[in-house]
This record gives structure tokens, sequence and C-alpha cells, in this order.
């Protein structure tokens, strides 16, 4: 049984980063009008509650979203995917973190549709209570990387896969390349998403996939940071989110959002 639940961590540096590079690969992809399904291979239980445990053992939102909740916000990505925490927090004391699912549930236009996957069952639960009743979300209670098979590819020719494990187990990076290949094969023109860390003494970067799966050189796009020495956890001293498939257009916005994190 997988012992990792995401409460602990949620709004930590490494979340802030993957959901405001999510947010804005998102818009980029909604520029087109035809509906998108978007898959959530590894959703969490989408809400928390940053006043109350688990959060609070290790505050490690203090070094995310507490840090930035009170800034200006400029126009931009970071702005953007604020607004939408800030939705959840709607007297502007910031206490409800939103994880990728209700991301990307805010962001559903008509013509899209979302997927949530997830494997531990007090997760599946709160996922089943929260979309219970909500016909655009469908969830998957099962393995993440299956569900690509199941779920690609998607009815209108367009989709996005957010790959977001916890890394607990030794094999991730060869389970997420066994699962895009397959994936690629059914669905090439994908858009994919692979969050990841950097541990020091551990390889948990997705540098052999690009030559595992073929990849042409503008299908890839690694956007890696390190974290400031104070914004750290433990041995993670950074994280990145690898696209496959990036919308053209989008990809020096990107570049350039990475840029400013370093
Ligand atoms: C890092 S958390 C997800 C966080 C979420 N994507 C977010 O950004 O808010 C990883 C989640 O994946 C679940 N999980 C682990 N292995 C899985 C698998 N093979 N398929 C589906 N879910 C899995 C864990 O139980 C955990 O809730």
């Amino acid at each position: 049984m997988l012992s990792y639940r995401h409460g602990f961590h949620a709004g930590n540096p490494a979340d802030v980063f993957k959901h405001t590079v999510l947010v804005a690969l998102v818009r980029a992809m909604q520029h087109k009008d035809k509906g998108i399904r978007f898959i959530d291979t590894h959703a969490g239980p989408a809400l928390y509650d940053l006043h109350r445990e688990p959060a609070l053992k290790n505050r490690e939102f203090a070094r995310g979203i507490a840090r930035l909740w009170n800034c200006r916000r400029d126009p931009g990505p970071l702005a953007d995917y604020l607004d939408l925490v800030g939705e959840h927090n709607p007297d502007g004391v910031l206490r409800f973190y939103p994880g990728s699912p209700l991301l990307l549930r805010a962001l559903l236009r008509r013509q899209d549709e979302l997927v949530l996957c997830e494997l531990h069952p007090a997760e599946q639960k709160a996922l089943a209570e929260r979309f219970d009743d909500d016909r655009k979300v469908r969830i998957h209670a099962g393995n993440g990387y299956q569900a690509l098979a199941k779920f690609l590819p998607p009815p209108s020719g367009r989709g996005l896969a957010l790959i977001d494990p916890s890394f607990e187990i030794r094999t991730e990076i060869s389970d997420i390349t066994a699962a895009l290949q397959a994936a690629l094969k059914r669905f090439g023109h994908g858009v994919y998403a692979i969050w990841y860390p950097t541990i020091e003494g551990r390889d948990t970067t997705p540098d052999s996939i690009p030559s595992a799966l073929g990849l042409e050189r503008e299908q890839w796009l690694d956007l890696r940071i390190e974290f400031p020495t104070d914004q750290r956890l433990g041995r993670m001293t950074g994280c990145g989110m690898a696209i496959i498939n990036c919308p053209y257009r989008s990809r020096s916005a990107m570049t350039e959002l990475q840029r400013r994190w370093n």
C-alpha cells in the first residue's frame, strides 16, 4: 500500500511551480475552440486545509503559496494561478489550497472534460465526494498509468495528461516511460506534462525519456528549477515539469516562466 499523502506537501514550492505551469499550459491549449480531455493520472484529494493537520505538520506551504500570497500580482501566469487559488479563499485569508483536480476543473470550458485517477482509497473517497454530481468529471479509481490506455485518444482529438506521481517507488521513471510509450502510440500528438522532483543522491529526472521514446527535439520541453536554499524541502532541491508536445506558440512563454523562477 502506498503511504504518500499529498496533504503533507500541499502548496509547497514544488506545487506552486507545477500548478503555475499547468494553468499556463491549459490556457495555451484553450486558444483553440475544440474540446480538450484533461487526464490527471495522479489526482490526490483535490482540496487541502492549510490550517489543519497534515498540512501543519511540516508547514511546507509556508515556503510556497504562503510566501507569495500577499505579493503584488503583476498580470501573467503567476497572477492567473494565484487568482484561481484565491477563488477558494474569498475573504483573502489563505486557508484552502486547490490541487490539480480543482485547478483543472476551474478552467474547463463547456466543451472540455476531466478524468481524475487515484490509487489511494482515502483520496479516492475525497475525490468521489467532491465531484459526486459533476457531469464534466469522471473518476478512475485505479492506476493512472493504465487509465491513459483507457481514456486516450480523446474523441475530440485534443488532450492533455498531467502525470504527477509521488516518486515513492524507485521505478517511477521507467513506469512513466512505459506508460508514455503506450500513450504516444494511441495518441501521438497529445500533450503530456510530467512533474518530477530533483533529489540529492537520487536520479529522479526524466532525462532518459526523449531518447527512450524517440522524440524529436522540438517535442520535448524540460522546465527545471532549483529552489532557493531557504525553500528546499529536505533533500528535494528543486523540481521540474517536462512537457511533450507543448503548444508551439507557448514554448517561449513557458521558458520565460522557468527563467524567472531560477
Ligand atoms: C503528488 S500527489 C498528486 C497531487 C496532485 N496531482 C496535485 O497537483 O494536486 C500523487 C498522488 O498519486 C497517487 N498515486 C500514486 N500512484 C498512483 C498510480 N499509479 N495511479 C494513480 N494514483 C496514484 C497518490 O495516492 C497521491 O495521491
